[in-house]
This record gives C-alpha cells, structure tokens and sequence, in this order.
C-alpha cells in the first residue's frame, strides 16, 4: 500500500485525489494547500475535460491529515509518494525537496517552468532513493495509447501526416494569467500534444512555429511544425485564447499509407479509423481518462520498485525542451534546430 500526499487541491490536485481513491493499492495520509479554502474545499477548482476535478476534499475520512504548509508532506514519516499539483514555477524547488527527502515523487507536467530547471530536477532523479514519474497523461489516454501501438507496430503503413488540436478558452486566475509562472498556453497546455510527437516520432530536429499572446505575454496560440526525416509532416495546434463559451476541443488526424486515424474528444465515439474500401470503424476505447492509468502505472513501478519506462524524467525535460525551442521560434520568426 502506497501512501499517499497530495499537494496543490486545484484543477489536477482534485483529479488525481479522485484516481488515489480509486485505487486499491493507495491510501492518502495528507493533503496540502496553502489555501484554507481549498483545503476545506470550501472553493473548489474546475476541469475542462469532462471528470477532472471531480474529488471531494470534505468527503475524506477524518484521518487523512490536512495541512497548509508543505512542510508537514515533505519528509514526513507517514507519507511515501508526494503527488506535486503546485503551479509550474514551484515544481523545481519543492521536487527537489521531496526527493532530497528519499520519498517517491508524482510531479504534474511540465516538469518544470524553464528547460533548465526540468533538466535539473531529471539529473536529481536520477541519483535519488525514491522513484519519479512527470504526469505527462496523454502518453496513457485511451485512443492515444492506441495510436501509440498502431504506429508503433506499423499497422496502417507508413506515416506521412500527424496533426493534434488542443484549444479552448482561458482557465481565468492568477496563475494562469500570468506568463512568468505559467508559460502562456505554448508550454501549459499545449505541451501535452509536443510530448505526444516526441513519444510517437523521437525528438524532432528542428520546430518552425507560429503563434500570439492575448492574455500572458507568452504564446497563448501556438502552431508548429516538428521535422523529421521520416515523417513529411507533423503540425500540432495549441491554444487558451478562444473566447468564453468555446468548448475544449482536443483531437489528431493521422494519415497513414492505408489509413486515416481521427481522434475527436468531442464526439460519442471519439476514435475513427477509415480504411479504403471498408465502414469506417470505432474501436472500443476505456472510458476511463489518461490520469487513472499514469497514476496506476506508476504505484505499480513502486511497488515493483521498477523506474518508469513509459515516460521518464529526461522525456520530461526534453519535452520541455522543445516546447522552449516553439516559443523562440514564434518570438524570433525563425526555425529553431534542437
Ligand atoms: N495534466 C493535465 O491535464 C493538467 C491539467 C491542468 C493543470 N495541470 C498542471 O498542474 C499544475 C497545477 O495546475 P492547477 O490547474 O491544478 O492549478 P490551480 O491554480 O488550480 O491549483 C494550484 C493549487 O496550489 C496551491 N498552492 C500554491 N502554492 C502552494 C504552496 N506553496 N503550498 C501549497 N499549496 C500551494 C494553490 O492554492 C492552488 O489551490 C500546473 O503545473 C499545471 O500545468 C495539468
């Protein structure tokens, strides 16, 4: 049994509290939040996806502890994971702590704020007792694990277009409007799409990117092109900067030598794969979302006391990597090699 303290009750904090839960190889001993009223759950955050957020902080049993100072998680004799759901820019400084402190370590993405300090909290990792994991959750999304293995495995052919979208309106708040901390939707949430082309094409030799800011001052719309020798083209779409009212859209066209794979979180059946002279089909996807099986795996890899494979550190800090090399692309107009 893993147990378990959850730090940040926000937007992610609330959703993997509701996975821990879930689970019956977890126990959570504490949750943290520097705010009274989210550790009350007096104010409670809000998702964009459709089950996220969905936990409730009153509903804990009296023993779980709670505690407005990280402090009392860091180092703690009762806790053996610490879960970081802290905005960006505390990811560094309180991972660190966390693994200097020998417990294992579950940080949201981005791994960190700058490629830097990803970099260094991967290097501390490597040489720490407990074991880390960077949430980085499309890499276990239902319908795109499957990509992963149909590309993986070659099933449809060659690979010859890979387009993503992620847009949607602004989350509003203080963290979210500020650039400095949160790095504008290019490294918040479009992230989550540049992770997925490194997890399915290795790391791309050059981005071309275009982009603006309208409510941080970093990129709030991004597109950008990742170049690979094998692969024609690969386009991802990242954006927060859609007016309120506009539904989260999150989705991929794959074109493949013998088939077209479309990914549409909006419709009932959001996986599509199109093959010539065939019905399209829908294969069966796991209702669940990409936290329940990330949070999963890694309590496995603990109890197995085996590092994670699927997504390590580095991947983090790489990922993050190239989404620093989009944004100077769109700042300087210029095509930014890695
Ligand atoms: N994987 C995903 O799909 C996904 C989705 C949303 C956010 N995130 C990431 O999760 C992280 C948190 O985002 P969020 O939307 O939950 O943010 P949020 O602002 O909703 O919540 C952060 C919480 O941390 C608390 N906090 C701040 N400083 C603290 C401190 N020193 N000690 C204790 N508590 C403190 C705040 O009071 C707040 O309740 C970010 O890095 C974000 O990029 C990931």
């Amino acid at each position: 049994m893993t147990r378990v303290g959850v730090v940040g009750l926000g937007m992610m904090g609330l959703t993997h509290l509701n996975v821990y839960r879930s689970l019956p190889n977890a126990t959570i001993a504490a949750i943290c939040d520097a705010d009274p009223d989210r550790l009350s759950g007096k104010v409670h955050a809000l998702g964009n996806v459709e089950g996220q957020a969905q936990a409730s902080v009153a509903s804990l049993p009296a023993e779980v502890r709670r505690c407005t100072d990280i402090n009392d998680v860091i180092g703690a004799d009762d806790i053996d994971l610490v879960d970081i759901c802290l905005p960006t820019h505390l990811h560094l400084r309180f991972g660190t702590q966390v693994l200097n402190a020998g417990q294992h370590l579950m940080m949201e993405k981005p791994l960190a704020r700058t490629a830097a300090d990803a970099q260094a909290l991967a290097d501390a990792a490597a040489d720490a007792k407990g074991l880390s994991f960077v949430g980085h959750c499309m890499r276990f999304w239902p319908g795109w694990d499957w990509l992963k293995e149909a590309l993986g495995e070659s099933r449809y052919g060659k690979t010859y277009s890979a387009t993503f979208r992620r847009v949607v309106n602004h989350p509003g708040g203080p963290f979210y409007e500020n650039g400095d901390l949160c790095g504008g939707a290019a490294l918040d949430l479009h992230i989550h799409d540049t992770d997925f082309v490194q997890f399915l094409f290795g790391m791309p030799k050059a981005v071309t990117s275009f982009g603006y800011s309208k409510i941080t001052d970093q990129p709030d719309h991004i597109i950008s092109r990742y170049e690979y020798d094998d692969v024609p083209l690969v386009v991802a779409e990242g954006s927060w900067a859609m007016t309120d009212g506009f539904s989260f859209n999150m989705s991929y066209t794959i074109n493949c030598e013998n088939a077209t794979l479309v990914f549409d979180l909006s419709k009932e059946q959001p996986l599509t794969v199109i093959e010539k002279g065939k019905e399209p089909t829908h294969p069966e996807l796991d209702p669940k979302m990409g936290y329940d099986f990330e949070i999963a795996y890694f309590l496995d890899c603990i109890e197995k006391g085996k590092k994670p494979e699927t997504v390590t550190m580095l991947d983090g800090a790489n990922t993050v990597r190239i989404v620093e090399a989009e944004i100077e692309s769109v700042q300087t107009g210029k095509r930014v090699e890695l």
